[in-house]
């Protein structure tokens, strides 16, 4: 059985996708074999004519995958608006069993697998005859998850509410990662104490900008994917 973890944020752009390609490139350089999945991805670009899911051409290129595009995410957007609005235009809408099919493929593959929501925790990812939302993803997949949260002014406020939001739905939560952190900066200091204190999950680790990797030890990076 491999080890699952699911990232998500408090919103879009919030550096899932570096802090994910992180995470696996902390894994795969201490000889785990670990793979990255995700099951919806808009504002693709085209490269070279072939339009490109360009997280996962991000992680695969940082973490150094050997995977194929195709195999690291399931559905691929050209419109950069959410997957639902997306599908709507472009036709595609999401199937939960081809997400499951393809994600048990990631399974029977990696010993590790980590895999990374679209947008925030609240994104509608069809809304059609079948009515779809990432929070039923990770439940249907039995995920735990962690949040990347940037730090900054509101931050306090968008990982509240994201830590109560998901409470609600009974998904586990193992952890937190602030990013764009300053370790000088007073205010963001008091971000990672208020975060803690109040949503009672602990910060896993503080990622600067442009960090090339996470400053903390593997083994706490193992145990997010326990049970
Ligand atoms: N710690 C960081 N340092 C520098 N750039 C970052 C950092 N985190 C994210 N970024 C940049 O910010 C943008 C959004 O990050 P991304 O990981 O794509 O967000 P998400 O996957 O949550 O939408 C990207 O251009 C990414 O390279
Ligand atoms: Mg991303």
């Amino acid at each position: 059985m491999s080890k699952k973890l699911f990232i998500t944020a408090t919103g879009t752009d919030a550096g899932k996708t570096y802090v994910t390609a992180l995470i696996l490139k902390k894994l795969i350089q201490s000889k785990i074999n670990a793979g990255y999945y995700k099951a919806a991805l808009s504002g693709a670009e085209y490269k070279n004519n072939i339009l490109t899911a360009g997280d996962a051409d991000y992680v695969k290129k940082t973490a150094n995958i050997n995977a194929s595009l195709s195999e690291m995410v399931s559905y691929v957007y050209k419109n950069a608006v959410s997957p639902h609005l997306a599908a709507k235009i472009e036709g595609n809408p999401l199937e939960m069993q081809k997400v499951k099919n393809d994600f048990e493929m990631a399974c029977r593959k990696y010993n590790y697998v980590v895999m990374e929501g679209s947008g925030g925790i609240v994104c509608p990812i069809r809304i059609d005859e079948k009515e779809i939302w990432l929070t039923d993803i990770i439940k249907e997949l039995n995920l735990k998850t962690v949040i990347v949260v940037p730090a900054g002014l509101g931050s306090i406020n968008n990982s509240i509410l994201t830590v109560k939001y998901m409470q609600n739905l009974d998904i586990e939560i193992k952890g937190i990662f602030l990013n764009f952190y300053h370790f000088n900066n007073i205010m963001e200091k008091d971000n990672k104490l208020m975060i803690e204190k109040y949503t009672g999950i602990p910060v896993i680790a503080c990622i600067p900008p442009n960090a090339d990797e996470i400053n903390t030890d593997i083994k706490n990076i193992l145990t997010l994917f326990d049970n």
